[in-house]
């Protein structure tokens, strides 16, 4: 039996729900074929004294991977949002294979897509119930492959329970890296045809960053996708890379050309490369201190 009240509490606040969204009398099922994916100069607020979009237009074509970058508070989430329609734009469009969101029902948009959100919060049951949630029904084997396509299945069975492990207050606590894994697990099972992909912006080892980077890569393959990307090795993959900077779409284009710009984003991975070196050059130092006094003193070679 599940607990059916703290489930449906839990089920709100992992879809961050407002109730305000309500289907039109005339809502239809979304149709997609694609799906392409277009922002048509999105202007959006949650207080009307403060806007927070203004003026976004994009494609995400079919299959493709977008890249959204951006200085905290930006207004990157608010679009995974949108696009999740938790909200509705205040003006402007968002449209998948030609229909507007506030066209189509709530229920078929979210069968459409997937969402890993930045926060995962998890339901109060066991880890395999919370990978079997993005298809009920699934069977073990298949929630079996997911997991380990999300780089959480060796993890999940070096536990004592294994896939029965309750997760919650008094049973496992899972990292934030794990949560997103399991998040991602369940995504693979559900199979979206599009993926909104929010990634955690807390510090990961690189082993860690190496895990998720396969995930994703798992999950997004011919897939029509939006990741809201903090990481160097995300970004450089995507077939498109939004810079949003104060409401607006600053820079945009592939990794290698906005480097060429010399502009806000390469600033912002040039910062990041050198943190990274810095971290491997520690790492180095750590397993194998004669080599880091040989190359902590080139003046002398
Ligand atoms: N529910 C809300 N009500 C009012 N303001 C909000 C709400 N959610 C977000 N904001 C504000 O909107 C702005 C954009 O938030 P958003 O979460 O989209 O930023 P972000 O680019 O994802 O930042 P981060 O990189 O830190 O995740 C922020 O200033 C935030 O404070
Ligand atoms: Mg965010």
């Amino acid at each position: 039996m599940r607990q059916g009240l703290t489930d449906i509490e839990e089920m709100f606040k992992l879809l961050d729900q407002s109730p305000e969204i309500e289907d039109k009398p005339t809502a239809k099922p979304l149709e997609v074929s694609g799906p392409v994916i277009r922002f048509n100069d999105v202007k959006f607020h949650y207080d009307p004294d403060r806007e927070i979009l203004k003026g976004v237009s994009f494609e995400v074509p079919a299959g493709k991977t977008v890249a959204i970058v951006g200085p905290t508070g930006a207004g990157k989430s608010t679009i995974s949002r949108l696009l999740y329609r938790f909200y509705d734009v205040t003006e402007g469009s968002i449209t998948i294979d030609g229909q507007d969101l506030r066209d189509v029902t709530q229920n078929s948009l979210r069968a459409t897509i997937g969402m890993v959100p930045q926060d995962t919060v998890l339901f109060n049951d066991s880890i395999g119930y919370n990978v079997e949630y993005g298809r009920p029904g699934a069977s073990q084997e298949e929630i079996h492959d997911a997991a380990k396509m999300a780089q959480v299945g060796e993890f999940i069975e070096s536990l004592p329970k294994g896939y029965d492990t309750p997760v919650g207050e008094r049973g496992l606590k899972l990292s934030g890296g794990e949560k997103q894994r399991v998040a991602i697990a369940r995504t693979i099972l559900k199979g979206p045809s599009i993926l909104i992909l929010d990634e955690a912006t807390s510090a990961l080892d690189t082993k860690t960053e190496r895990d998720i980077q396969s995930a994703l890569d798992a999950v997004s393959a011919n897939r029509t996708t939006v990741v809201i990307a903090h990481r160097l090795s995300t970004v450089i993959k995507a077939d498109e890379i939004l810079v949003l900077r104060d409401g607006h779409i600053a820079e945009r284009g592939r990794h290698d050309e906005l480097l060429a710009k010399d502009g806000l984003y390469a600033q912002m991975w040039n910062r990041q490369r050198e943190a990274t070196e810095a971290e491997e050059q520690l790492l180095r130092t750590a397993n194998d201190p004669d080599g880091f006094v040989k190359r902590g003193m080139p003046a002398a070679e």
